[in-house]
């Protein structure tokens, strides 16, 4: 029998696990199915509030390595987003490595669902990028700690109207903190991605009496709401066009990671950043750039809570109401947070970082006594 020896990517991610800021996990389950394929990471990055709760991303790393590392990132994320949506949870996430395309599999999804049983409801897993609400219902059959799962079986189903809905709380907060009025009347408001999230954000922006440009690369996406809302919105060819109209007040990213980069942040016309899209922060530094140049931003990962708090509500089971009041409390979480940046001389990104970082402290405290 041979011997493996430590490659220095392991060491790498060990050396992250064990010494560096990102570390710090709790717990990081390895897992294998052989028969069926499936190779799973589940990170538990804090448990301090309660049970671990996120998702589980089904992507073609282009390493094992980068694999883990991106489940203790996104593991660490989701204590910060938990800790700040107000749940009484932790953060965890789970990777399954691989294109979903070629391997997902019934099998496969059940194998991945008994390592979830498994832990014994530390970790409560949901949909991320390359699962479904579909998929959940068959991780589901083999355990309790699955949500978003489908209305038929216990579920909340398309957790983006919430997700909306607490980006509209976060974009009245930034109002109310830049404008003295929550109101987005007669303000012009950019949306970056019409997919789920963004159609419905349009929705609430023009019932407030907003001003609405879009962009989006799916055209239909585009057609469906200027069919919807003849002469009230207006759409333009690429972010790029979108991020310089002139007069502009507030930027929603609502597509994909890293919209805020050195050259957006550097022609953006808008005094406000508040939208769904995760991780919008391209690199560590943005957060500082964008304060410098008077735009408030609104963090990412508290306006989108809405999402999370929607699946979390599914452990009691699901109602609607319930969530809607919860992912209402957006608008005063945001607030706190300008506050706060403002009382430190930071910029908000840190100073939810702090509020966050506070409450798990809190919590851990309380359990030492
Ligand atoms: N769905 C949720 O509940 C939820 C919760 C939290 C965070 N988010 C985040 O919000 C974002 C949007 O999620 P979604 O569920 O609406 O996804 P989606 O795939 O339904 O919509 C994204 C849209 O962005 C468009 N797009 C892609 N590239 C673009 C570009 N360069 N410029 C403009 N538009 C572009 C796509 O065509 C698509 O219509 C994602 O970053 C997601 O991670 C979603």
């Amino acid at each position: 029998m041979g011997v493996t020896t430590v490659t220095e990517m392991t060491d790498g991610v060990l050396h992250t696990l064990f010494r560096t800021e990102q570390g710090g996990h709790e717990q990081v389950v390895l897992c294998q199915d052989r028969a069926t394929g499936l190779k799973a990471v589940i990170a538990i990055h804090s448990t301090a509030l309660g049970p671990a709760l996120g998702g589980t991303r089904f992507h073609a790393y282009a390493s094992d390595e980068e694999a883990v590392l991106d489940a203790l990132n996104l593991s660490r994320g989701m204590s910060y987003k938990n800790a700040l949506a107000g749940l009484d949870l932790g953060g965890g996430k789970a990777v399954i490595i691989g294109d979903p395309d070629v391997l997902k599999s019934e099998e496969l999804l059940l194998a991945y669902g008994r390592f979830v049983e498994s832990l014994g409801g530390r970790y409560v897993t949901a949909c991320d990028v390359g699962t479904y609400v579909a998929d959940m219902d068959i991780v589901a059959r083999e355990t309790r700690w699955a949500t978003g799962r489908s209305p038929e079986n216990g579920g909340a189903g398309d957790s983006s109207v919430l997700t909306a809905f607490g980006v509209f709380q976060g974009m009245r907060a930034s109002a109310q903190h830049i404008w003295g009025d929550p109101t987005l009347r007669g303000r012009k408001v950019a949306v970056a991605g019409v997919g789920k999230v963004g159609h419905y954000l349009v929705e609430h922006l023009l019932e407030d009496g907003a001003e609405v440009v879009i962009t989006d690369p799916r055209h239909e996406s585009v057609q469906r709401i200027l069919d919807k809302h003849p002469g009230k919105v207006t759409a333009v060819v690429d972010t790029d066009a979108l991020i310089r109209v002139e007069g502009l007040d507030i930027y929603a990213p609502c597509a994909l990671g890293g919209a805020l980069n050195d050259e957006t942040v550097a022609a953006l016309t808008a005094k406000v950043v508040c939208g769904a899209a995760n991780n919008q922060l391209a690199h560590p530094g943005i957060e500082k750039d964008l304060a410098d140049r008077g735009i408030l931003y609104a963090p990412d990962y508290v306006v989108n809570a809405g999402g999370v708090i929607q699946v979390a509500d599914e452990l009691h089971g699901f109602d609607f109401d319930r969530c809607k009041a919860k992912a209402s409390k957006i608008f005063d979480t945001t607030l706190a947070i300008f506050a706060r940046a403002k009382a430190d001389g930071i910029p908000p990104a840190a100073a939810a970082d702090r509020i966050a970082e506070q409450r798990m402290a809190d919590a851990r405290a309380a359990r030492a006594v």
